[in-house]
């Protein structure tokens, strides 16, 4: 099993392309499942996940090709499989979304419960509520949910009970294809949603609304082709920012939007970053110094990201004075918090959803092991930052979710090694 061996110490400096965003990849690529007609997909990062929903459209028997640009093709004409199986969803959560868009195009669908997973229960009952809404029958059956709506599917108005990401975008894919218009209100926010409603309406969706939370989609008979340019990885750049603010380092980041980012920025400016950016990239400097102790609290869009949580708790815990990090989107998101203190970080869990970090001048290395996707940046982040060589093993999570991650830290002078 590969491990990542990181020198800490050296200050981050230099510059670095952001990778496509996974997270707004993955619903796109399930949404090409719409058409029969081809859709190419370019700027998809090269990640396991990635690759996972590329499977699964190739079991459901769509032609998938990358080409020599590196873009993904996808033909979805020969499609002859409505069943995603347990092996493919349990792997990964977002094959969930493939419900919605073979449901709206075919009726009938077959998907696999994805299950809980390390960060939380995360159940699908929004997504069903909102198939339901539009007329499907959805029964869970031996694990699987089987939805049909054998005449179509028929908007109307859908009133979500929480935020949910990936609920707002199953719905959204479904009501593309369903007679009549759809209002989904209480709807996710995030910049991801709003490339996604692009992407639609690029291949001939009615789409309006997405980004606010109250979507609009206007069912249309079919959807045709088109080509679509995936945004860049919010998350990604979160990560490498505060790896460079605990650091003390100076980093540009290229094809950013700071557009996506605004808490991430603000937060990193209060412990003391120095922040410009324009169009396409954005730039921290840090200056040497060591950042302050920032509070944060997540929560859904344009709130502080769940997604970028243990990261700004790695550079918490190297940073002066005392903060608190309460988590509100996911119950069992604090797995990096044992690690961290591993290394010599000072931090206090105040039941499930809160910690306290009490910022320390040093950490020591150790070797620590990743839990999940994000938890396991804010390791990288914390070794980075310590004195000494770290070996984090288990590092396929982070291959979820970091292009190349090693490569790109070496480019800003880090010294780090994948060994197995
Ligand atoms: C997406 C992101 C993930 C991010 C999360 C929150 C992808 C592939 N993943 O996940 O990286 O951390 O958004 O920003 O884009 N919930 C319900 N019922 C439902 C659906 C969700 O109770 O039917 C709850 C979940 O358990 C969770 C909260 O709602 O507590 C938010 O989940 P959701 O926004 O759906 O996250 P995902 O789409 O799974």
């Amino acid at each position: 099993m590969d491990k990542l061996q990181i020198e800490g110490g050296p200050t981050l400096a230099g510059s670095i392309k952001v990778s496509g965003a996974k997270n707004a990849a993955l619903p796109i690529l399930a949404a090409t499942l719409l058409t029969e007609k081809p859709v190419v997909i370019a700027n998809a990062p090269h990640l396991h996940d990635v690759t996972t929903m590329i499977e699964l459209l190739a079991c459901l028997g769509v032609e998938v090709m990358i080409d020599e640009k590196l873009r993904v093709q996808v033909a979805a004409k020969t499609l002859m499989q409505l069943r995603a199986p347990y092996e493919l969803v349990k792997t990964m959560r977002a094959s969930f979304l493939v419900l919605g868009p073979l449901l709206a195009r075919f009726g009938r669908a077959e998907v696999s419960l994805p299950g809980g997973c390390a960060i939380g229960s995360r159940p699908v009952d929004q997504h069903l509520k909102g198939f339901e809404a539009l007329g499907a029958s959805v029964e869970v059956r031996d694990g699987y949910v089987l939805a049909e709506a054998p005449h179509g599917l028929k908007g109307t108005d859908i009133y979500m009970d929480l935020v949910t990401v990936g609920g707002t975008q199953n719905i959204m894919m479904a009501a593309c294809l369903a007679n009549g218009t759809t209002r989904l209100f209480n709807a996710a926010c995030e910049p991801e949603i709003v490339d996604l409603g692009n992407f639609l309406n690029e291949v001939g969706a009615k789409v309006t609304g997405h980004g606010t939370s109250t979507i609009e989609v206007q069912g249309v008979d079919a959807l045709g082709s088109g080509s679509y340019r995936v945004m860049p990885d919010r998350v990604e750049v979160g990560t490498y920012l505060i790896a460079a603010a605990a650091t003390g380092g100076s980093i540009t980041l290229r094809d950013a939007e700071a557009n996506t980012l605004g808490a991430v920025l603000e937060k990193l400016q209060q412990a003391g970053a120095h922040i410009a950016w324009d169009d396409n990239q954005i730039r921290l400097d840090m200056g040497g110094a060591r950042p302050r102790a920032v509070d944060i609290e997540t929560s859904p869009y344009p709130g502080f990201p769940t997604d970028v949580q243990a990261q700004f708790m790695a550079m918490n815990a190297v940073a002066e004075g005392t903060s608190t990090i309460k988590e509100n989107i996911f119950e069992n998101r604090f797995m990096h918090v044992h690690e961290l203190n591993r290394l010599g970080a000072k931090i206090e869990l105040h039941g499930s959803m809160t910690a306290v970090i009490q910022g320390v001048s040093r950490l020591r290395a150790a070797p620590v092991m990743a839990t999940d996707l994000r938890a396991s940046s804010s390791l990288v982040i914390a070794a980075l930052a310590a004195s000494g060589t770290t070996i984090i093993d288990r590092i396929y999570h982070i291959d979820r979710g970091y292009e190349t991650i090693e490569e790109k830290l070496a480019q800003l002078g880090a010294k780090v090694r994948r060994i197995s």
